[in-house]
């Protein structure tokens, strides 16, 4: 799951900052907003920040107050008093909490590891797959629940976006089990997940020169949370980052897994509006460049 979470960058943010935190906390009984207090900040910092900004000291209740500051400036055009930043704020740290209790809840991933682990060699594995892809419908519901949570909290441009962000979302739930979830059964059993492994500190380079712009050089209260917008400059960013990462992983042993990662971001991408920005983009890097290695590739 870890391996998945990095992909669909910006929709996913939330989901991903629930997926990270739920490797370096213990798992919450019942709805206690306070269980957030429990989370490791100084593991998720050396696990997930880029190197830069593994200095600060950046906390949980920084972090409530970098939600609350957007949820304020969203509705800064609302007369003052009409919206409650605070409780806007609140409800969205429930939310999250409430997802990844529903996610937990449909996929165990220990559970998962222990199943493939078993069905392997028996070559079982699309019955594992089949089994958790039927509560595909669940899971769509629950990040619903989630994104209705954000939207108060959002700007105009990015309730605009906002739309499309969830049908990528949806989409890669969908190309995960595409039919019954052959492709990932596939993706497993070609090595896929050994690949990852393998080119872990690869792919956190592409993450960092395709996506450090969007993080301040250091963390502050005052700083902004980037904006979650699919315009051109993330557009082509995210592209950057998808061919990084799969001309890494066509260094694998096998060629399965960057194949499969491949037509995944090709799914993904078709969802979006990505396209013509990706190719003027593609275009002006061309007029720029006229021998440079992609293109003596592609000639
Ligand atoms: C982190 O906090 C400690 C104690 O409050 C302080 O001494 C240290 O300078 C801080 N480090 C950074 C990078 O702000
Ligand atoms: C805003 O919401 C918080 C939390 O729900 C509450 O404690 C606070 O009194 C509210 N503030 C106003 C001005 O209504
Ligand atoms: C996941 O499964 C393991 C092993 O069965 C169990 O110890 C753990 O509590 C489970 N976690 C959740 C979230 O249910
Ligand atoms: C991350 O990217 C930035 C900007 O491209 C670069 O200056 C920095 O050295 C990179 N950091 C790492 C650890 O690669």
């Amino acid at each position: 799951m870890s391996s998945w979470s990095v992909l669909p960058m910006f929709s996913l943010l939330a989901v991903a900052a629930v997926c990270a935190v739920s490797g370096s906390m213990d798992l919450p009984g019942s709805l206690d907003p306070s269980l957030l207090e429990n989370v490791d900040v100084d593991q998720l910092r050396s696990n997930y920040l880029p190197p830069g900004l593994q200095n600060t000291n950046l906390t949980v209740d920084d972090l409530q107050k970098l939600l609350q500051s957007k949820c304020q400036k969203a509705n800064d055009h609302l007369p003052p008093g009409s919206v409650n930043a605070t409780a806007l704020s609140k409800t969205i740290e429930q939310s999250a909490i409430k997802l990844f209790e529903c996610l937990s809840g449909l996929a165990n991933v220990t559970e998962i590891q222990a199943e493939i682990a078993e069905a392997t060699p028996k070559g079982d594995l699309d019955v594992v797959f089949e089994k958790y892809c039927l509560r595909m419908p669940q899971a769509k519901g629950c990040l619903k629940e989630f994104n209705d949570a954000i939207l108060p909290c959002l700007t105009a441009d990015e309730k605009r976006h906002n739309g499309v962000l969830q049908r990528i979302a949806d989409k890669l739930l969908e190309f995960i089990c595409y039919k019954n979830g052959d492709q990932i059964a596939l993706f497993i059993a070609e090595k896929g997940p050994e690949c990852l492994t393998d080119s872990r500190d690869g792919i956190a380079n592409c993450l960092n020169a395709s996506f450090a712009g969007y993080l301040p050089k250091e963390f502050s209260p005052e700083w902004n949370l980037p904006q979650l917008v699919l315009g051109p400059k993330q557009c082509v960013d995210l592209y950057e980052f998808e061919t990084c990462t799969v001309n890494l992983l066509e260094k694998c042993e096998v060629i399965t897994p960057s194949n499969i990662v491949e037509s995944m971001f090709r799914y993904v991408r078709r969802e979006s509006s990505c396209q013509p920005h990706i190719d003027r983009a593609k275009q002006q890097h061309r007029r720029a460049a006229p021998l440079s290695e992609a293109d003596s590739r592609s000639a």
